[in-house]
């Protein structure tokens, strides 16, 4: 069947434009914050909130059973992690919760579909900025309808490149990190940033405001609706090491084209992660 996955991709933009409002209005109110994993991983009432109504949303409109649901507050519960050949949603609800708590005014709602293991389409609502960046398998990347497309920058020396420090505050980790994005910025590029929101960071590649972004310790919901619009747009995921891109490796670089991409990965130093799909003894 051609379209067969049409109506979901459909309903996941209404969902997730439904679901930023939401966040914005819970942005205007207190906002109550907890620790999941340790003291900088935050979550609040709003993560748990919108992930029910998303997940709701989906289960009363293709029926429940139909498909799986792997949701970064239902994992923290304990719910399973596994991808399978089954149709399944990847969902983050509030991807960006230390800017939602702050007032940083970058958050994303991030929607991946996903069959036979391999992403059908994504979705991610930028809700401050109110951009709605989507892509489908084989059918290009949209932000607010118009398609876009990765930079064309083959120069490093004329890249700005996007880093982000995750939540592992052990000494080793900081010290990695810091070495990389100093070896980075010294090649030189022409700036490093960071917005704080995977998924949208990995929009930033997609529409070519930047020409790479790499990241380890993200979540496979934080990067699976980016991983299809970057592809979508021209551009190209791997894994930190140069090796195929596995969205439960908790490791990811993603670019405009292979030149950039190789140039970052020679700098980038690696240090240990627990895969997303790791059994929870191992967590
Ligand atoms: C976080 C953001 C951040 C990234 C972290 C993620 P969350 O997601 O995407 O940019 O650096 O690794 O955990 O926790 O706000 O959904």
């Amino acid at each position: 069947m051609a379209d067969q996955w049409q109506e979901a991709y459909d309903f996941a933009v209404q969902v997730a434009r439904a679901a930023g409002a939401v966040i914005r209005k819970a942005g205007e109110e207190e906002i109550k914050v907890q620790t999941k994993s340790c003291t900088v991983d935050l979550v609040t009432k709003t993560d748990e909130r919108v992930e029910k109504i998303i997940i709701g949303s989906l289960k009363e409109q293709f029926g429940e059973g139909t498909h799986c649901f792997i949701g970064e507050e239902s994992v923290s519960k304990g719910q399973p992690c596994i991808l399978t050949d089954k149709p399944t949603w990847i969902i983050d609800p509030v991807d960006g919760t230390t800017n939602f708590v702050h007032g940083f005014p970058f958050v994303a709602v991030s929607i991946a579909f996903a069959v036979n293991k391999e992403m059908e389409f994504g979705v991610v609502y930028s809700c401050m900025e109110d951009k709605m960046y989507k892509a489908r398998k084989g059918q290009g990347a949209f932000c607010d309808d118009e398609p876009i497309q990765v930079s064309d920058v083959k120069d490093i020396h004329k890249s700005i490149i996007i880093c982000e420090h995750g939540t592992d505050r052990s000494p080793e980790t900081v010290q990695k990190i810091f070495s990389t994005q100093k070896k980075i910025l010294c090649i030189p590029v022409h700036g490093l940033r960071g917005s704080g929101t995977a998924a949208t960071n990995m929009c930033l590649v997609a529409c070519g405001a930047v020409e790479a972004f790499f990241e380890i310790g993200i979540h496979c919901w934080d990067i699976a609706a980016g991983a299809v619009i970057v592809k979508e747009a021209g551009g190209l995921l791997l894994d930190v090491d140069g090796g195929p891109f596995d969205v439960m490796s908790r490791r990811m670089v993603s670019g405009n084209n292979m030149v950039i991409v190789n140039r970052i990965i020679k700098e980038i130093e690696i240090f240990d992660t627990v895969r997303d799909d790791a059994p929870i003894v191992n967590k």
